[in-house]
């Protein structure tokens, strides 16, 4: 089968098609078509190596997994022996996790993984965008932020996969939106539902004069430092970037007016990620969330997917296309 994979660290071209055999799918797992998975930030870390801690997580000299790729969907092309909650031809989306494998024609992963049904109406490359962006926003605004109707959110980065995402669950949890994006997003921004945007080339969203409940620093280019001038008493900073400085701000803001909140949502267990995968499947099938998709791409161009990715511009989610519907040319 074809992959796309990166055996060392490097830019965008150490990324190349190849080939590996097919995998087998073991007692409770299944195999899966994979039709559409996302290429995002943390697969362009798994592939530079960079920040260099990321290669704690990846590999010290070069990537564990050379087969990248964590958030996918597809079909159901085969089962192993005792899987009971899949069968052949089941359409799925989720995540494989720290092992990767998504961007390749087929993956095997446990039948109780972060692999959950994806309704009719929801198309490959939104599923695979959901888990990208949305699979990281919800737990960020409703577990970090509490969101709750009639508070104030304000999102740093909100043309990103994230940050999009985080505009339209925000305001699905009644929350008064504050989007902050570059010009050339800004259109974009308003019309993922974001009530005001500030454009971060022209104002310092941050010292605008305005006072937020949450403000959710999708990008993780601001700092508490800077984000606390602008929340109410109270108030939550929630960034998706670790430094050292928020890993003690996260402790000693603990007991002041504001807080400061970072979460490492890839690493929750994935009975606490299939509940979500089956919210915003719903979500997605009734359009209160519609994924913005920046390219789709076949596997053959996985280089310019990873250019796009680490442009740090993007808009909404790339994803890439490993395999095609059985029956379809390939
Ligand atoms: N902690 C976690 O659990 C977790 C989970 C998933 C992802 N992440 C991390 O979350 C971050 C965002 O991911 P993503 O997929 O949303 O990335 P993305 O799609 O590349 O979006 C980044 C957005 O940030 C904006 N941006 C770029 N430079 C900026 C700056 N200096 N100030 C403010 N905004 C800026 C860009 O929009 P404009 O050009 O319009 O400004 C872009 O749309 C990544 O670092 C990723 O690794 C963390």
């Amino acid at each position: 089968m074809r992959v796309a994979l990166a055996e060392r660290y490097g830019p965008p071209e150490v990324a190349a098609v190849g080939t590996r055999p097919r995998p087998e799918p073991g007692r409770g797992e299944l195999r899966i078509r994979v039709l559409a998975a996302s290429v995002g930030a943390s697969d362009g870390a798994w592939r530079s190596g960079r920040p260099w801690f990321a290669r704690l997580a990846f590999g010290l000299r070069r990537p564990r997994h050379p087969v990248m790729g964590s958030d996918l969907a597809g079909l159901v092309d085969a089962v192993g022996p005792g899987t009971t909650r899949f069968a052949v031809g089941d359409r799925v989306f989720g995540a494989t996790g720290a092992s990767g494998g998504a961007h390749a024609e087929f993956v095997v992963v446990g039948e109780n993984g972060a692999i959950e049904r994806l309704p009719e109406g929801v198309s490959w490359s939104d599923a695979a965008a959901l888990c990208d962006g949305a699979m990281t926003a919800l737990p960020f605004l409703r577990d970090g932020g509490h969101v709750r109707p009639g508070m104030r959110v304000l999102v740093n980065g909100a043309a990103g996969s994230v940050g999009g995402a985080a505009v339209q669950l925000a305001r699905h949890l009644g929350a008064e939106v504050t989007g902050v994006c570059s010009t050339a997003n800004v259109d974009h921004v308003r019309a993922l539902g974001a009530q005001h945007v500030v454009d971060r080339t022209q104002v310092d969203a941050m010292r605008t004069g305005e006072r937020y409940d949450v403000v959710f620093d999708a990008a993780g280019k601001s700092t508490y430092r800077r984000a606390r001038r602008a929340l109410v008493e109270g108030g939550v900073y929630l960034t998706t970037v670790p430094s050292w400085a928020i890993m003690v701000q996260q402790l000693t803001s603990r007991l002041g007016r504001t807080r400061a909140v970072i979460m490492f949502t890839g690493l929750r267990p994935d009975e606490v990620k299939r509940p979500d995968l089956d919210e915003l499947a719903a979500l997605a099938t009734t359009g209160v969330v519609r994924p913005a998709i920046d390219r789709v791409l076949p596997i053959e161009r996985i280089a310019d997917a990873y250019r796009i990715v680490d442009t740090g511009h993007k808009r909404g989610s790339v994803i890439v296309t490993p395999s095609t519907e059985p029956g379809e040319e390939s």
